[in-house]
């Protein structure tokens, strides 16, 4: 299914590389969640020069505030009857029908060399008394295969454990709180970046090969579990860079966010549910026995509509989590991060069922790329959130993304690695690439004010429950906006990142109006069943490519 795509400026801003100036490395990452930290050691271990840009503190990212956990099959979990086998049956199942097979099959076997690596490299996990991995489940897997770190917080141990080995990593630098503005292409081959800051303004990142590790696109949302920083950034600079994004009506929604007015959507843990909560409505009933068998432990896109109806047929009364029949001492010692986010509201888990809502907490379509993570732009790769393996299909398993980021990571860093080593000289084209991108300010741009409004739209239209009409109104409404947010040139991330969410929110909009049919966490309501005939990819690339 290949979609027409958004015509836009192929820089955001004009520059000249010859005037500028300039960083060098064998290899650049960009981003510094799982994947992209893996990349970079893997690429370092290669024997390759790093440079890690992020936009904010290296810590900051999806990765950071993962509870749940990451999901592998080891020694432990064929104790308990688990295998490879099942959990790329569980995978496959959830990806109703778009996995590619050959992906699921090489992340999962993959996974477990890759798990084991992250232990070996100072990531702790839980462990039961007898001293094996503590492995739990969650909806979707048919095994207890999910680890996980002081209860709810093992994206921060994840994120700690690598990124301590990447800081003490001679060939690595980093470049924190330095915004990608765009990825530079000469004759369609990627070059490098170019990076801006507060202290330095803007430089241009020169390397052999580029990987884009930059996250997911919640905050094109009003409601969403990510942290401010995914704006997504990297989907946007890749798209006008002329790389292929595949698959991008695919947005997975969190069934359980906390939902309090003013209050961050901090994520409520499917493992809450694993561990036996219940979803209940305003007047107590358990609502998910009348919807799936599987009831709190169906697939996320089932729980997530189930809780926005009953939420609508009991009048916006409220949806909760209830806990409250759970036993007090095991709930604080296994989810100690969420009684301290419960607490901080005035809300004690134990004794009261909390106000949940889904909010956008996985992006599923992003940079098309192949087993090593390579795009169809010559020397750059993708890696994580951003990027559009084939492993997710339709829908996420959950917990299979630290896997991915994992896996993929050290394929991306080792090729990229090799690709730097076997190009020497090859950047001698970089002197001469400018853009020639003039500012005309027309009008005045509340940034705020048209980022608050377009996620408000994007929730209302672009969310869980889609239609035709709703469609069609909020690409009406994105594209009004991108007539006059889309050809300013603005002079920092702000401005640019409004810049991204637009370009995103369409992309994601063009492609959920041209899938006319409901598979996997794209639900269409005039158009409620799976179409045999639509089970492939969309693919969409800028018109203009690389000029
Ligand atoms: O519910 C969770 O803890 C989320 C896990 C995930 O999205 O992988």
């Amino acid at each position: 299914m290949d979609l027409e795509g958004l015509r836009c400026r192929r820089y955001l801003i004009r520059f000249d590389t010859r005037e500028l100036p300039l960083r060098w490395s064998d290899v650049l990452v960009i981003g510094s969640g799982v994947a992209g930290l893996t990349t970079a050691i893997t690429a370092a271990e290669h024997g390759a020069s790093v440079i890690l840009a992020t936009k904010a503190a290296a810590e900051e990212s999806n990765t950071l505030y993962a509870q749940g956990g990451v999901a592998a099959v080891l020694e432990e979990g064929e104790l308990l009857g688990d295998s490879h086998a099942k959990h790329i049956e569980d995978t496959l199942v959830a990806g109703a029908g778009l996995c590619d097979e050959e992906v699921v099959r090489a992340v999962v076997t993959e996974g477990t060399e890759a798990v084991r690596a992250l232990i070996d490299m100072g990531a702790t996990f839980d462990r039961a008394p007898d001293g094996s991995l503590a492995l739990t489940q969650e909806g979707g897997h048919s095994a207890p295969r999910i680890l996980h770190a002081t209860g709810d917080a093992t994206g921060h141990e994840i994120e700690r454990a690598l990124l301590a080995r990447a800081r003490q990593h001679q060939r690595i630098r980093f470049l924190e709180h330095a915004f990608c503005v765009d990825l530079v292409t000469t004759g369609g081959e990627c070059q490098g970046a170019l990076v801006w800051d507060h202290g330095q303004g803007l430089q241009f990142v020169a390397a052999r090969a580029t990987v884009l590790a930059a996250g997911g696109a919640g905050r094109v949302f009003r409601e969403t579990t990510n942290p401010q920083v995914a704006t997504g950034d990297g989907l946007a600079m890749a798209y006008r860079a002329g790389a292929t994004l595949m698959d991008m009506e695919f947005m997975q929604f969190h069934p359980t966010t906390l939902y309090l007015a003013g209050a961050a959507r901090k994520l409520l843990t499917e493992a809450l549910r694993g561990e036996g909560g219940h979803l209940v409505d305003a007047d107590g009933a358990r609502f998910m026995l009348e919807v799936d068998d599987r009831a709190e432990l169906a697939p996320r896109d089932i729980v997530a509509r189930a809780i926005v109806r009953r939420h609508r047929e009991t009048g916006g009364r409220g949806v909760f989590l209830d806990l409250t029949h759970l036993d007090a001492a095991v709930l604080r010692a296994r989810f100690p991060g969420i009684d301290r986010l419960c607490r901080s509201y005035g809300l004690d888990f134990t004794r009261e069922p909390l106000p949940i809502h889904p909010s956008a907490h996985y992006t599923i379509g992003g940079v098309k790329i192949d087993r090593d993570g390579q795009t169809e732009v010559p020397r750059l790769f993708a890696v994580g959130e951003v990027s559009c393996s084939g492993l997710h299909g339709a829908n996420r398993l959950g917990s299979n993304s630290l896997l991915e980021g994992l896996v993929h990571g050290r394929r991306a860093g080792a090729r990229a690695a090799a690709l730097a080593h076997e190009s020497h000289g090859g950047v001698a084209r970089l002197a001469l690439e400018t853009s020639e991108v003039r500012p005309e300010r027309r009008v005045e741009i509340d940034i705020d004010d048209v980022l608050a409004t377009l996620r408000a739209e994007t929730w209302r239209n672009l969310a869980i429950e889609r239609d035709g009409a709703g469609l069609e109104h909020v690409l009406d409404r994105l594209a009004f906006w991108s007539g006059y947010v889309l050809p300013e040139v603005f002079a920092g991330p702000r401005g640019w990142e409004l810049q991204n969410v637009l370009t995103v929110a369409t992309l994601m909009a063009q492609a959920a109006d041209a899938r006319k049919e409901s598979r996997g966490a794209h639900h269409r309501l005039d158009f409620p069943a799976p179409d045999e005939r639509l089970r492939r990819h969309s693919q969409v690339r800028r018109p203009g490519g690389d000029a």
